[in-house]
C-alpha cells in the first residue's frame, strides 16, 4: 500500500500566519504540522509515501523533509498542485505514483493520538473498495458528516447546517485503484473545489465503503482554535501538564 499526504491549499483560514509560509510548516507544539501525518503513515507500516504540496513555499518542504530520514525512510516522493482546486484535485495528481496499488491518503492538517495500523491491515485483506475513519465530535457542521444506517454509511454531507449525526469523516482515507476514475468524474462544488466527499459518496453508491471509528483523539489544525487545540493535545500526549507555566499566570 502506498501513502499520500495532501499538503496543498492556501490555508486562508489561518491568515496572516500563512501569509509567508505554508500552513503545514507551522508548528504544532514541538514539530512542524506535516510531521504528524507522515508519522501516522509510517506508524501504520506505510513507507512508500508521496507528499503533494503547492504554493510559493513548496521548496521549504524539500529542505525540511529531504528523503524522510527522520522518519526512517530511504526516500520521499513529491508532487506539486497548481492552485487550490480541492482535496480530490490534489489526490488525482498521485495516480502515476499509486500505479494501481491500494492507497492510504491523509490530509496534511490531520493529527491523531492513536494508530491506524489494524484498520490498514484489514483493508489490505479487503482488497477492493474504500474505508474511512469516523470520529464523534461536538461540532460536526465543520466537517464531512456521515449518516449511519445500521452497520453501513448511507451518505456523507460536506459541512451540513443540520448534521445527520455527530460522526465527522476524518481526513484519513483508504482507497483501491478505482479512486482515480472517480476523481475524473467530479465537478467543482459550490466552493469551487473537487470534493473528497463526492469521491466517498461514489464508493457508498457502489456499496463499496466500510468504516472504522478512530480510537483516541483526532483533530484538524486548519483554524486558529483547532491549531491551538492540536498543540495542546500533542503537548499533553508528551506529558506536558501545564502549557502555561503557573508563574506567568497573574
Ligand atoms: O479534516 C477533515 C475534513 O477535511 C473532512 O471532514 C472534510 O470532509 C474535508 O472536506 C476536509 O475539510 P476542510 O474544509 O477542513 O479541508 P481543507 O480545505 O482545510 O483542506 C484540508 C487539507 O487538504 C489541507 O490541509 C491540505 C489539503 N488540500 C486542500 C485543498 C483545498 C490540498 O492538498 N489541496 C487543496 O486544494
Amino acid at each position: 500500500m502506498k501513502g499520500i499526504v495532501l499538503a496543498g491549499g492556501t490555508g486562508s483560514r489561518l491568515y496572516p500566519l500563512t501569509k509567508i509560509t505554508n500552513k503545514h510548516l507551522l508548528p504544532i507544539y514541538d514539530k512542524p504540522m506535516v510531521y504528524y501525518p507522515i508519522r501516522t503513515l509510517v506508524d501504520a507500516g506505510i513507507t512508500d509515501i508521496m507528499l503533494v504540496t503547492g504554493g510559493r513555499n513548496s521548496g521549504d518542504f524539500l529542505r525540511l523533509l529531504g528523503n524522510g530520514k527522520e522518519f526512517g525512510l530511504k526516500h520521499l516522493n513529491y508532487t506539486y498542485q497548481e492552485g487550490e482546486g480541492g482535496i480530490a484535485e490534489a489526490l488525482a495528481l498521485t495516480e502515476h505514483f499509486a500505479d494501481g496499488d491500494q492507497i492510504c491518503v491523509i490530509l496534511g492538517d490531520n493529527l491523531i493520538e492513536g494508530n491506524i495500523r489494524e484498520a490498514v491491515s484489514e483493508f489490505r485483506e479487503q482488497r477492493r473498495g474504500a474505508r474511512i475513519f469516523l470520529k464523534e465530535v461536538p461540532d460536526a457542521h465543520r466537517f464531512g458528516v456521515a449518516e449511519i444506517r445500521g452497520a453501513a454509511i448511507a451518505g456523507i454531507e460536506e459541512k451540513p447546517q443540520h448534521p445527520k449525526s455527530n460522526y465527522a469523516v476524518t481526513g484519513i482515507y483508504l482507497y483501491d485503484a478505482t479512486v482515480f476514475d472517480k476523481c475524473r468524474t467530479l465537478k467543482p462544488s459550490a466552493r469551487g473545489e473537487l470534493e473528497i466527499t463526492d469521491v466517498n459518496n461514489a464508493y457508498i453508491r457502489e456499496g463499496a465503503m466500510t468504516f472504522s471509528i478512530l480510537d483516541g483523539w483526532w483533530t484538524d489544525a486548519g483554524t486558529f482554535d483547532s491549531l491551538l487545540r492540536a498543540a495542546n493535545l500533542v503537548a499533553a500526549k508528551a506529558g506536558v501538564t501545564e502549557t502555561v507555566p503557573a508563574a506567568t499566570v497573574a
